[in-house]
């Protein structure tokens, strides 16, 4: 009982001790909100920044490009001294001060706008090209098997290789069935949509395309119509072709930088080697060319065989006259003839191929081959 004075003060006591301790959580509670507040209110004040590139270094400095064209030269702060040009840049828009650089990931998702394959065509679904096949295994094949063989001889194996002919004669497939040999990542890029699609970026493409085939090596870069790259040009007046100008300027950079014996090879594709400009075959660039011509009889029969061997044709076809009849066609023409057999055959109601649908379908593959406007000897 004599403690019940005691009792009641230690009541007291604890009851603010409690009214202290809410207190200071909602004192914290409101400064944190406060500050918060601030930080938006700043957040909300300061003014967009503007996405620039980074054009050149020069020491201390740096020549950026604003999105309309422009360049300046500007400073740089010591913790940006990791900057390379090609890199995208947030700067203030008042005095073009660079705040920070935007993470390579985020920059451009490049795999968007290539075509990104593992190729599973053999060499065996190649027929009329068999030097051309030797060839090709020995400049980019070899040396991404056995690069070992390279250096014992003491010897440098070309970067990449240039393959020129008229078109659907298997310059493609010959790429393909290379990099499903060497079980390499197939990166297929199209000079004319790299020039036309990308306008303003056909550089800074090129320039993650070489990086991504580094990432995914061993690696080969398919670049074609290369020629609407590297078209020798009289004049380069237009802002578009100065743009492709330096989209090809970044592309002969990216070959020059690389060592002989990395595992990315290039291979550049052509119609018209005519007009190609020179400094991309010259020594140290895609220095190796590999002509790929419309095949011969012998060709035109094997290109047949490969396209008629899953075909149920008549046994009484005179094969010979049907070679003879495809005379000057290319690999991709023979297969259409084969197609259109078939279509000619299934719409009679037939279940084998007769030869007279093959005429039939020679006959309409040559017409359509007469409508194009540019005729073969144009191609290298
Ligand atoms: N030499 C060939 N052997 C077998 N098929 C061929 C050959 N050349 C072309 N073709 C067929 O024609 C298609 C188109 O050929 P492609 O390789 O794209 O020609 P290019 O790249 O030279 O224009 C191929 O997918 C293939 O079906
Ligand atoms: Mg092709």
């Amino acid at each position: 009982m004599e403690n019940k004075p005691q009792d009641k003060i230690d009541n007291i006591m604890y009851s603010y001790a409690t009214d202290v301790s809410h207190l200071e959580d909602e004192n914290r509670i409101l400064k944190e909100t406060l500050t918060h507040m601030k930080e938006e209110l700043t957040r909300m004040k300061s003014n967009p920044l503007m996405v620039c590139d980074v054009k050149e270094i020069m020491g201390k400095n740096a020549i950026i490009r604003i999105p309309n064209g422009n360049s300046f030269y500007v400073d740089l702060s010591q913790d940006l001294s990791d900057l390379t040009p090609g890199d995208t840049v947030l700067c203030e828009q008042k005095n073009l001060t660079i705040i920070k650089k935007i993470p390579r990931t985020k920059r451009f998702d490049v795999e968007k706008f290539v075509i990104l394959d593992s190729p599973n065509v053999k060499w065996t679904e190649i027929g009329g090209i068999k030097d051309q096949i030797e060839e090709i295994k020995e400049v980019i094949e070899l040396p991404l098997k056995n690069p070992g063989i390279f250096k014992k001889i003491g010897i440098e194996p070309p970067k990449g290789v240039l393959l020129y002919g008229p078109p659907g004669t298997g310059k493609t497939l010959l790429a393909k069935a290379v990099a499903a040999s060497t079980k390499s990542t197939f990166i297929e890029i199209v000079g004319s949509e790299l020039v036309q699609k990308f306008i303003g970026e056909g550089a800074k493409l090129v320039k993650e395309i070489f990086q991504l085939a580094r990432e995914k090596a061993p690696s080969i870069i398919f670049i074609d119509e290369i020629d609407a790259l590297a078209a020798t040009r009289m004049d380069v007046g237009t802002s578009g072709e100065r743009e492709v100008q330096r989209t090809f300027m970044q592309l002969l950079a990216e070959i020059d930088g690389f060592k002989p014996l990395g595992n990315v090879k290039i291979i550049g594709c052509t119609n018209r080697k005519d007009i190609l400009d020179p400094a991309v075959i010259r020594p140290g660039r895609l220095d190796r060319m590999i002509k790929v011509p419309i095949p011969d009889e012998d060709g035109v029969r094997e290109i047949f065989k490969i396209y008629s061997k899953r075909m149920s044709l008549d046994k009484k076809i005179n094969i010979n006259r049907i070679i003879k009849g495809m005379d000057g066609f290319a690999g991709a023409e023979i297969k259409a003839v084969c197609t259109e057999a078939g279509y000619f055959a299934i719409r009679s109601n037939r279940g084998t191929i007769a030869e007279k649908d093959l005429i039939k379908a020679i006959a309409k593959v040559r017409l359509e081959d007469d409508d194009e406007d540019i005729p073969k000897h144009m191609f290298g």
